[in-house]
């Protein structure tokens, strides 16, 4: 194998443009075959584009595995959030209340969604990072018989960490509520068994672990629940009732389709079936994290979250204590090696993310890794170790 245009000696290839790697949890990096799809037109009315939506659909339902039967798939057009919202407000009755797990902004924006929509909302919230347990839900499901549906998010994205899931989702089924799950930036990656995991609704990306572009979103909701969601939405444009009902019945998306969107999605997903669906692909990411966590802790830095919690999506790393460190100049230094990183979203002290998800491997990592190596000799950054007000935050986990 000979080292790349950006001297990494990777299997995948790098982006074909010579653009940077996207270290970011969508848009991210996607493979030159999946933008190469977009380059024809398709008739949003003719049998071919029909046919692409109909396999779709059928495939996505695939990923949720032998529970699928009770389920459908309804893609809708816009970003993550066009998408959580036509769940919630479609799914959610208007005199029902909801109990929104929140730690961090994508929590949040939920929560926000709902005050928008006049839904009767609790919030659960943990702060930045704390993960809101089973016991928590459980307690206060009992006291509000009210709370009909808990809103979770499976990964939230803002600090990396996976929410423990499948506890939530004992405690809402234990206590005869419905559960609705924001799981953008991890389905795909990580598996959700209905029959394991009771969800009335789960919403994704076709942008994230399944490495589409970006354009729409998809619901994988319970039949029983599409059918019951007649006339619930406040909106025509993000009824899924409406969007499921004209696609059931048509083939069609109701309004312009995303058509090129749809075919990268297309072969996106026959990539994901060639890497061995979502155990390769989970796979192929959380070596892509272990390598990240390792080369990076190797050179002092220290990530928010202990192993337990890590996800394989995207890593929160504490900026160094140093004065010399300022986050602008380390983005522009690894920019220029060819890598895009996101600031980091924590209120109390200054961090940076780094997504593990898209078209790349763990030598990207690596050559990630001596990059930072490289930027913080360039700064004059003597230790990559994190101030005691990091360390102090990172011990509310173990509290
Ligand atoms: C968990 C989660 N929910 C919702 C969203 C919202 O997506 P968008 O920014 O595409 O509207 C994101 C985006 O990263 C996300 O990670």
């Amino acid at each position: 194998m000979q080292p790349n245009r950006l001297g990494i000696m990777a299997p995948i290839a790098p982006p074909e443009l010579g653009e940077p790697y996207l270290l970011t949890p969508g848009p991210l990096t996607t493979s030159f075959t999946v933008k190469q799809a977009m380059l024809r037109d398709w008739g949003s009315w003719d049998e071919d584009f029909r046919a692409m939506t109909a396999q779709i659909r059928a495939r996505m339902l695939d990923l949720l595995g032998p529970g699928k039967a009770d389920y459908d798939c309804v893609p809708m057009q816009g970003s993550g959030s066009f998408c959580v919202e036509a769940m919630l407000g479609s799914l959610i009755p208007r005199d029902a209340k909801v109990l929104v797990l929140a730690n961090g902004a994508y929590g949040q924006r939920a929560a926000k969604t709902l005050r928008y929509l006049e839904r009767a909302h609790v919030v659960l919230d943990k702060g930045d990072f704390l993960p809101p347990r089973g016991a928590e839900v459980a307690d206060i499901l009992a006291a509000d018989p009210a709370i009909s549906h808990v809103v979770a998010i499976h990964c939230e994205t803002s600090s990396g960490i996976l929410n423990p899931i499948q506890e939530i989702a004992d405690a809402t089924a234990a206590a005869g509520r419905k559960l609705l799950i924001d799981s953008m930036s991890a389905f795909g990656a990580l598996p959700l068994d209905p029959l394991k995991t009771p969800f009335e609704a789960v919403v994704t990306s076709a942008n994230k672990c399944l490495e589409g572009v970006p354009g729409f979103g998809l619901v994988l909701a319970r039949r029983a629940a599409l059918e019951a969601a007649e006339g619930i939405s406040h909106s025509l444009a993000l009824d899924l009732h409406d969007q499921w009902r004209n696609m059931v019945a048509t083939g069609q998306w109701r309004f312009t389709p995303p058509t090129h969107v749809v075919a990268a999605f297309v072969q996106a997903l026959d990539e994901h079936a060639a890497e061995g669906g979502i155990a390769g692909r989970g796979a192929r990411y959380r070596q892509n994290r272990d390598t990240l966590v390792a080369e990076m802790r190797a050179r002092g830095f220290e990530t928010l979250l202990s192993e337990e919690w890590l996800s394989p999506i995207i890593v929160t790393f504490f900026c160094p204590d140093d004065p010399a460190f300022v986050f602008g100049r380390f983005y522009d230094l690894l920019k220029a090696d060819g890598f895009i990183i996101y600031p980091g979203k924590l209120t109390a002290v200054e961090s940076f993310r780094i997504g593990c998800i898209g078209h790349l491997d763990h030598h990207v990592m690596t050559a990630l890794a001596r990059s930072a190596e490289r930027a913080l000799t360039t700064m004059g950054v003597r230790s990559a170790a994190p101030g005691a007000a990091a360390l102090t935050e990172r011990n509310q986990l173990v509290a």
